[in-house]
């Protein structure tokens, strides 16, 4: 499963943005995504039937929960640092018992696709989970939908005071492709615009509902992920930048951002009263990768892991 280690802390440039006003404007964040985003969903979802605890112990959460929290991370996620930003409580996980999902709720999951696990099976690709794809979410959203709001109209309004995040998205999927044999540039000819279709489609449907900010985070350099570095790691240093990272496999979140750029273009023509939101996850991870001091340097002494 990808990206379990992988949390940077991440930017989100809507809100330096002229778009994005200095009012509170939301009372709910609604969030959909994979481990980047997921507050807990999984180990919820995976409890008594994979053997997948790790995320229930240290280091997950070891850096600002100081336990762990179903976070495939040691501390907050994007959608943390928004949801304090915005001065609205962390985001609950639609799976946790007795949250009150007024002020939001998240539908992430870690190791969740774009497109379906029957897209998969069709093409002979495994994929080492459930399915969680965007469809799945987009269903539970609609379950959700009954329990805060029972007209179009009422359900409109509380949309259209909500923040939605969609994504990331496709990181998982080009992961599974890759390791079922599938060349990088099969990956970006195919499979970028049947990801990219899956995803537009889906923020269409939340604008269809009444969604009026919806936020459309891209793709991490695909090269300077821990799994495509372990997967894929090479003898040849021309397989790598001047930042350790495998190139040729960036090319494939560079591909997909240009890509979901186009179609955040194509949604924003269709939606011209909403704000439709493409978040940069790429250039920020070159940024830490560039520059960890200035991030907090992680640092081990006799087998502890502190922080800078
Ligand atoms: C973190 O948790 C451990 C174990 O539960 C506890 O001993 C420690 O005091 C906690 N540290 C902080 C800073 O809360
Ligand atoms: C939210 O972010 C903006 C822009 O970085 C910052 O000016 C503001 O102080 C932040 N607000 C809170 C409550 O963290
Ligand atoms: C998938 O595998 C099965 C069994 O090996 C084979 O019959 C089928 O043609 C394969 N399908 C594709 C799309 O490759
Ligand atoms: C929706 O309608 C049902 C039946 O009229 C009612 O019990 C429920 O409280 C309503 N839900 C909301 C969120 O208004
Ligand atoms: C685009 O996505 C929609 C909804 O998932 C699907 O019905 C349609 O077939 C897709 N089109 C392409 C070209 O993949
Ligand atoms: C290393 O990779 C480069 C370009 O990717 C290639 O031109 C070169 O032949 C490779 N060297 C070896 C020893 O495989």
């Amino acid at each position: 499963m990808e990206q379990l280690l992988l949390c940077f802390l991440l930017f989100i440039s809507c809100f330096s943005h002229a778009n994005c006003t200095k009012d509170q404007p939301y009372n709910a964040i609604i969030s959909f995504g994979d481990s980047y985003a997921d507050t807990g969903n999984f180990v919820s979802l995976v409890k008594g039937v994979l053997p997948y605890d790790v995320f229930e112990h240290l280091p997950y959460g070891m850096t600002y929960f100081n336990k762990s929290t179903g976070r495939g991370c040691d501390g907050r996620l994007v959608v943390d640092f928004i949801a304090q930003n915005l001065s609205l409580p962390l985001v609950p996980p639609y799976f946790s018992k007795g949250q009150d999902f007024h002020t939001g709720v998240n539908f992430a999951v870690i190791g969740s696709t774009a497109l379906s696990l029957e897209y998969f099976r069709q093409r002979n690709i495994t994929i080492p989970a459930t399915d969680t794809s965007i469809s799945v979410q987009l269903g539970w959203f609609n379950q959700f939908k009954t329990s805060i709001c029972n007209t179009t109209d009422s359900c409109k309004d509380y949309f259209s005071k909500s923040l939605f995040i969609f994504g990331e998205f496709g990181g998982n999927d080009y992961t599974f492709v890759l390791s079922s044999g599938k060349s990088i540039s099969e990956v970006k000819s195919y499979y970028v615009p049947v990801v990219i279709n899956a995803t537009k489609e889906a923020a269409e449907s939340l604008l269809e509902l009444g969604a009026t900010t919806i936020v459309l985070p891209g793709n991490l350099p695909t090269g300077c992920i821990p799994i495509m570095l372990t997967l894929y790691a090479s003898t040849n240093k021309s397989d790598y930048d001047h930042l350790g990272c495998l190139k040729h496999y960036n090319t494939i979140g560079y591909y997909h951002n240009i890509k979901l750029r186009e179609a955040v273009v194509q949604l924003q023509l269709k939606y011209p009263k909403a704000k439709i939101i493409y978040a940069d996850y790429y250039e920020p991870v070159i940024k830490f990768l560039k520059n960890p001091d200035k991030f907090g340097e992680l640092f081990v002494i006799n087998g502890d892991i502190n922080y800078k």
